[in-house]
């Protein structure tokens, strides 16, 4: 009862200290002045102890005082296994297989924010299970690259559609009583050298494209945590990045939380003190002794730690630890949790091509030729901090199996080609005859044989290629985006003997099409799909649901054509090659003195991530430079037409509004998401072609019709004027386009801002 009082009461003083609502982040220090009273009942030692690993994933409290420790969980997709205490290793647990939701692109792909909130409600509550107060999520990176290793963790190359489903799992997270940890802040784009590269653009860059998603999240959103990332940004480590964490993140943007380094991407103890760092993820080497150190040689002061304290018990006295004989006494993934799943799975798959109308499977089809190992793969493990133990994982060959068998349809299935199936540790000497050693294999003569025997005598082939997750995973880029182990010459051979075929694409990222193009009418972009990916993908198939995902990224024709490949930024001219972190870990660099350390590190050439392309970054530099895609971002096919008619727009003080009407002409339910684009045909500010301002999901029935208001807020399309180092808004003459896709524009309308 009293502590209620206390919080109701220490609410009342921030809301009367600040004009009008409390803001989320203010919300945080409504404990402050207990916090502080416990503060100074705290040790020097004690404080210190907060501010670095306790075990691999947590950090302490003060068990005196009553203080718990902070449990953290990997990743966005679902709650980490348990590991042991010092490492990644599987502490060997039964009741930590948790709901594998899909991955980060495909949470993208849906564009819905409802559908992103409840995913984070999903993730909070099974994080609440495992008795975990922090998760290691929502990544929200922009995908930069196509070939970036993490392209399926994040989210998206846009930073609208980023920002809205960043800012909604973190709701539905926090809503949970779980705080998030954001990641990772910032401009971490790439992985080939990402311990140490320096990420170097312009401050409109930074701002109008790669800090957009946290923004939002911080902002209106209220995340209690950010996790800095490894790489620098224009000459300094985010660990320890005066403008990103001082003066960006908790001074413009009001942040209240604490921030926790990437693992092992702390860098030194005065950085990291001064410039906006809480916790060391892992170790204590330089938020430990170093600091009582430092504070004994005058260099720090005990304020200083005591700052840091303050920040990270705001988010321990937000977020109720979960009693130790309460956690882990039920199995992580829960019913409620795998439904979300299977609902985000739905709405994600994307229909890229469908020529001649063969999707969905038409009823005179009895039997199926499934071809590819990408159809009988897990993809729940695997990509390092990402992966996660299932309870369960329907993959694409059995929902068909199981919607064929109900429809009295049979299925036959060839692996098709050889593959990567992910294990941890090294590979042993003999391999199983359908893995391959490596993703350039070609194309293997007997597995092409066996398929096309398979597909021959097939109503209808459907081929599953795309990548795996020895390919796209944390750690590593992908060399190129070709399809591997020969998926292009084996379809080729599918096609010869039977042209009823359809592929679909199981990765995490785009894929370089031009040679699958021209020999698949229909081509189904499936992702990484989670728990019930299987089950959501054969409804699509088999038109018990009409797709209506569309792309958050752009699929190039060829790699050259992306920006950073284009304006020779990526991979590294200069061929700065192995990376500073790993050689950091190096057992004879770890026996260094910390001087000797430092010497032999400044003598390594340094790697560049040059952003010269600027915030032309996906469709806004195809557009721009009038680069056809293979296929373009927000481009996504159903199985009904959609009209979009009688568009209106009207320039208020606060917002651009849009309405028009939007009709599902074809005979089943459907959903479209609307998109919304602006262009500045007169302006003097440089901009990109187009810009997505604003877009929605929208559900309709067959034949229904809609009244769709879709609203730009004005702060969103400002700019930001580097002379002025501030915000601005260009007036004048906006071109508003509206519709299916950023290729795909129905309707226009002008207005004056
Ligand atoms: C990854 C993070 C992850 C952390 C803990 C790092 O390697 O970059 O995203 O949360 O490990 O597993």
């Amino acid at each position: 009862m009293k502590k209620t009082i206390l919080i109701l009461a220490s609410a009342a003083l921030v809301a009367a200290a600040c004009d009008g609502p409390v803001s989320p982040q203010d919300k945080l220090t409504v404990n402050d002045k207990k916090i502080d009273e416990i503060i100074a009942q705290m040790t020097l030692e004690e404080k210190v102890e907060m501010l670095h690993s306790k075990t691999n994933m947590s950090s302490a409290g003060v068990e005196r005082l009553g203080i718990a420790d902070m449990n953290y969980a990997d990743g966005p997709f679902g709650i980490r296994e348990e590991g042991v205490p010092n490492g990644f290793q599987s502490a060997g647990w039964t009741l930590d297989s948790a709901t594998y939701f899909p991955t980060g692109s495909a949470l993208a792909a849906t564009w819905s924010e409802e559908l992103a909130y409840k995913y984070g409600t999903g993730m909070g509550k099974e994080a609440r299970l495992r008795g975990k107060d922090v998760i290691l999520g929502p990544a929200v990176n922009i995908q930069r690259l196509p070939v970036g290793g993490r392209t399926y963790e994040y989210l998206s190359e846009d930073p609208i559609l980023s920002a809205a489903l960043a800012l909604e799992y973190t709701k539905g997270v926090q809503d949970e009583g779980t705080a998030v940890c954001i990641k990772h802040f910032a401009v971490n784009n790439q992985e080939t050298n990402r311990g140490s590269v320096d990420a170097q653009l312009d401050e409109r860059t930074l701002r109008e494209i790669y800090l957009k998603p946290f923004e939002r999240a911080i902002i209106e959103g209220g995340a209690m945590s950010v996790m800095p990332a490894y790489n620098k940004v224009n000459g300094d480590y985010c660990s320890e990045n005066e403008h990103l964490l001082n003066e960006i993140l908790r001074g413009e943007w009001g942040f209240k939380g604490f921030t926790v380094s990437d693992w092992g991407g702390t860098h030194s103890t005065m950085g990291a003190m001064l410039h906006g760092l809480n916790v060391q993820m892992t170790g204590s080497n330089y938020l430990g002794q170093p600091v009582i150190d430092s504070i004994k040689a005058g260099k720090l002061t005990e304020e200083m730690v005591d700052e840091k304290v303050r920040q990270i018990l705001r988010v321990r006295f937000a977020i109720e630890a979960v009693p130790a004989d309460v956690a882990n006494t039920v199995m992580t993934s829960q019913p409620e949790s795998q439904q979300i799943a299977k609902q985000v799975a739905e709405k994600s798959i994307v229909l890229l091509k469908n020529e001649g109308g063969i999707l969905p499977i038409k009823k005179e089809v009895k039997s199926i030729a499934v071809i590819g190992q990408n159809a009988v793969l897990k993809t729940q493990s695997g990509g390092m901090g990402a992966g996660v133990k299932a309870l369960y994982e329907v993959t694409p060959l059995q929902g068909i199996e199981k919607r064929a068998a109900e429809l009295g349809i049979s299925v036959d299935y060839a692996p098709g080609y050889k593959t990567i199936a992910f294990r941890w540790g090294p590979a042993p000497a003999i391999l199983d005859p359908l893995e391959a050693r490596s993703n350039d294999e070609p194309a293997d003569p007997f597995l092409v044989a066996e398929a096309c025997e398979a597909a021959v005598n097939a109503d209808l082939v459907i081929f599953f290629g795309g990548t795996n997750k020895s390919i796209e995973t944390e750690g590593s880029d992908r060399k190129n985006i070709d399809l591997p182990c020969g998926q292009n010459e084996l379809v080729k051979a599918l096609k010869a003997v039977n042209p009823n075929l359809i592929t679909v694409l199981i990765s995490g990222g785009p894929t370089d099409l031009r040679k699958l193009e021209p020999v698949s009418p229909a081509i189904v972009q499936g992702w990484w799909n989670g728990t019930e990916g299987g089950t959501a993908l054969a409804e699509v198939l088999f038109g018990d649901i009409a797709p209506s995902g569309k792309l958050p990224f752009t699929f190039p024709k060829k790699l050259e054509d992306s920006p950073a490949y284009a304006m020779g930024n990526f991979p590294d001219p200069n061929g700065a090659g192995g990376d500073l972190f790993s050689l950091m870990f190096r057992p004879d660099v770890l026996k260094m003195t910390p001087a000797e350390r430092q010497k032999f590190l400044d003598s390594l050439p340094k790697p560049v991530s040059k952003y010269t392309e600027r915030f032309y970054v996906g469709y806004r530099w195809f557009d721009t430079k009038n680069i056809e895609p293979m296929y373009a971002f927000g481009h996504g096919l159903s199985y009904v037409d959609f009209d979009y008619d009688d568009m209106k727009a009207t320039a208020g003080k606060d917002a651009v509004k849009v309405t028009f009407q939007l009709e599902n002409e074809g005979n089943m339910p459907a959903d479209e998401v609307v998109q919304l684009y602006v262009s500045r045909p007169e302006s003097k500010v440089e901009w990109p072609a187009k810009e997505l301002k604003a877009f929605q999901r929208v559900s309709l029935n067959a034949g229904e019709t809609k009244t769709v208001t879709l609203e730009i807020p004005m702060k969103d399309l400002r700019y930001w004027n580097e002379a002025t180092n501030a915000w601005d808004l260009e007036h004048g003459k906006l071109l508003l386009q509206l519709g299916s896709a950023s290729d795909d524009i129905r309707e226009t309308a002008e207005v004056t801002i």
